[in-house]
């Protein structure tokens, strides 16, 4: 089961396990994770379930495809090389453990 550590920009943790099927951005709003927004439930449209993506995420989730990188366009923080919206970010039994950093802002 991944591991995920999400990271907020004073340093708290949040280390939840979490079952492959889901996506970071699922499994943080059901565990009330501060700073995951996510408006549009997943559904492409709103760009408040951004993350900087850190350590073990390398090579696990497919790249960036045209409507996530539109969106990330449009974050409420500065898009960085690291960015992704974790609700286009797949879980499953080929990851351990990676860690998320929570933008200071959404909207
Ligand atoms: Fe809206 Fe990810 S939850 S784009």
């Amino acid at each position: 089961m991944p591991k995920v550590t999400f990271v907020q920009q004073d340093g708290t943790e949040t280390v939840l396990d979490l079952p492959a099927g889901t996506t970071v951005m699922r499994g943080a709003v059901a565990a009330g994770v501060p700073g995951i927004v996510a408006e549009c439930g997943g559904n492409l449209m709103c760009a408040t379930c951004h993350v900087y993506t850190g350590d073990g995420v390398d090579g696990r989730f497919p790249g960036v495809a045209d409507g996530e990188d539109e969106l990330l366009d449009c974050t409420a923080e500065p898009r960085q090389e690291n960015s992704r919206l974790s609700c286009q970010l797949g879980l499953t039994d080929d990851i351990d453990e990676l860690v998320i950093r929570v933008p200071g802002a959404q909207t």
